[in-house]
């Protein structure tokens, strides 16, 4: 018999679910919020409202496409944290009134381990290359800059991260002074492709082992503008792209510098990236670069499976189906924790 898994995803701003059958993807639905963009941020109570309008028919979108029906499920696995609250609240209780209702286990998911565990989704007729154990996993998104080791599907360890803000985070806030809207990141990726990236020089952090720090960076930036600004009232707009390069390349150096350094430290040559700056063409380059000059076997990921999806809580749910951990129906959700 086999094993479907509907996942779940409402940790943020996206809702999203997804089927997966025996690890192979069937679906994978994720409705965005536009309502955010008018504010230049995610905002939680608008978020969770948003969440609750959409949950119902995403899952049942995502049980359509997928040609399976409810009564058919193994398992239904659900993003329990980290994220915002009121987010993750929507899609735990649609989880645990799904579950009952249809007397089927309950999976938590935690959502970093989901990013992580993306590179294991298979899709038919698909060439499905998946990382070996151990492997590096860089996990860069909007509120998350690690590095992992990963041993197994539930043997995870991080061996550094940001000890102030994310490196997404710091793109998306230089966007933000920069008037160039929210989220920056697919912005400033873009701008950046027609700029010179050694056009300007930001300062490079110096934490010591393998944590990461991006507030010096995004100070740095701010400050050379407003330096920049008061010769030039319309200095961004003469020298967007090359800013956009120049900010790009340095949050890529000081990822892949670190990164560098644990893959040494281990000695590992599997290194995959994961998580939505991991969409960034300038980081995905400099990933195939070290994979030619270091010859380290890179995974990276769709660009569908980069940002907040509900597949890789689905995969993440078939792993923990297959070892038959499930989770009570009082679990709460989770805003903030470790891996
Ligand atoms: O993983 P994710 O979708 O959400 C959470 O953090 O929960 O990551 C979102 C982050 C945002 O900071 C966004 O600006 C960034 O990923 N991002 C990018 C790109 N696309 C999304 N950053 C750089 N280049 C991109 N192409």
């Amino acid at each position: 018999m086999s094993t479907l898994i509907l996942g779940i995803e409402s940790s943020c701003d996206d809702t999203s679910a997804a089927v997966i059958r025996d690890g192979y993807l069937l679906s994978n639905v994720v409705a965005g919020q536009a309502v955010h963009e008018a504010y230049g941020g995610v905002v939680p109570e608008l978020a969770s409202r948003a969440h609750q309008q959409n949950i119902v028919p995403v899952v049942h979108e995502a049980l359509k496409r997928a040609g399976v029906s409810k009564e058919e499920l193994s398992a239904v696995a659900f993003t329990r944290g980290p994220g915002l609250m009121g987010s993750l609240l929507v899609g735990v209780s649609f989880a645990k009134g799904f579950a009952r209702a249809l007397n089927i286990p309950m999976i938590d998911v935690n959502h970093l381990t989901g990013h992580v565990l993306a590179h294991f989704i298979k899709v038919e007729g698909e060439e499905n290359r998946q990382p070996e154990f151990p492997f590096l996993c860089l996990l860069v998104s909007g509120g998350n800059s690690q590095i992992i080791l990963v041993k197994a599907y539930n043997d995870m360890e991080i061996l550094g991260q940001t000890i102030d803000d994310a490196a997404g985070e710091a793109i998306d806030k230089c966007s933000k002074v920069m008037g160039l809207g929210y989220p920056g990141g697919p912005i400033i990726d873009k701008l950046a492709r027609q700029g010179n990236p050694k056009a300007f020089s930001f300062s490079k952090p110096h934490i010591p082992g393998l944590d990461y720090s991006f507030s010096g960076l995004k100070t740095s930036f701010l400050y050379s503008l407003r330096n920049w600004m008061k010769e030039d009232p319309d200095f961004i707009e003469h020298h967007k792209t090359d800013l956009a390069a120049s900010l790009e390349a340095t949050i890529v150096d000081i990822l892949m510098d670190k990164l560098r350094k644990a893959a040494k430290q281990y000695n590992i040559k599997e290194v995959a990236v994961a998580g939505g700056v991991s969409a960034n063409n300038g980081l995905r380059n400099a990933f195939k670069e070290h994979a030619q000059r270091y010859g380290w076997n890179i995974y990276i990921p769709k660009f569908s499976y980069t940002t907040d999806n509900a597949a890789m809580i689905a995969i993440t749910g078939y792993f923990k189906f297959l070892d038959k951990e499930f989770c009570p129906m009082e679990a709460p959700a989770f805003s903030r924790v470790a891996l």
